[in-house]
């Protein structure tokens, strides 16, 4: 069966004592309802800023399906690479996870597919598991290209991998005119590209591979469109942005399967 996660991107929000706090109430939420068996592990990805890392490795230590991960890391393991953070680090710090392809990443810093290959290829050697971010743009998607573009940036971005390597990857599907801005895609839409990006992954790894794959839906998922999402056939947890960011409504969606 395949694992159903919910992961919080925090993005650039909270100080360390409020993700502190966040994290706090979202274990505390946990504790008092676990998350069903079906989830398998992991079930829950937070994803803060670097610096609260260290923290919140701590406070989810003893929450059962509960995992850390960063938002980003660099492709090299150490040197004069100022501002820059390697996966060994990350994973020094106690995460388990890093985001990788976020189309903020994309757009603001000019990743590229082949920046976001060697950032991936870094993450698995060293031992994280890595979610992928693929998604469109607006103009991509009235142009009709969408399906073209996330086969491109999960060929040049990902498929070079071998298959062991693959496994540790999650892909993070997010329409990039769905983030943050209230518009989510139906779950026609997000149901359609899941289906196209697991017979992606069929044909380069094998079905068995494809069918066992974890596909997130992202952008502007909330508590009241959660359920309607995860019910597709091919949609197995989302990215989680805003609604992340307070306990309630992410405990809402962590519980709409
Ligand atoms: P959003 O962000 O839920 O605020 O749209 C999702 C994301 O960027 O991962």
């Amino acid at each position: 069966m395949r694992k159903k996660i919910v992961a919080g991107n925090w993005k650039m929000n909270t100080n360390v004592d409020e993700g502190k706090k966040l994290s706090q109430e979202i274990c505390e939420m946990i504790k008092k309802k676990p998350l069903k068996t079906i989830y398998g592990s992991p079930g829950v990805i937070l994803f803060p800023p670097f610096v609260h890392i260290i923290e919140i490795a701590k406070i989810i230590k003893d929450v059962e399906g509960v995992f850390v991960g960063a938002q980003n890391c660099y492709s090299e393991l150490s040197g004069a690479y100022t501002g820059e953070i390697s996966a060994p680090m990350i994973k020094s710090a106690g995460a388990t996870h890093v985001l990788i392809g976020h189309s903020e990443r994309r757009k603001l810093f000019n990743e590229s597919n082949k920046m976001l290959a060697a950032k991936t290829s870094f993450a698995i050697e060293n031992g994280l598991n890595v979610v992928f971010c693929c998604g469109e743009s607006l103009e991509e998607r009235e142009n009709e290209i969408h399906f073209e573009v996330i086969r491109r940036q999960l060929k040049e971005g990902l498929f070079w991998l071998d298959i062991e390597s693959f496994s540790n990857v999650i892909i993070a599907y997010e329409p990039v005119w769905a983030i943050g801005t209230g518009k989510t895609a139906t779950p026609d839409q997000a149901q359609q590209m899941h289906a196209f990006i697991r017979e992606l992954i069929a044909e380069k790894y094998g079905k068995e591979l494809a069918d066992s794959f974890s596909i997130l839906y992202g952008g502007s998922c909330n508590a009241k469109n959660a359920q309607q999402l995860f019910e597709q056939e091919d949609v197995d947890g989302g990215l989680i942005g805003g609604a992340s960011l307070k306990a309630g409504d992410f405990f809402k969606i962590i519980q709409s399967f």
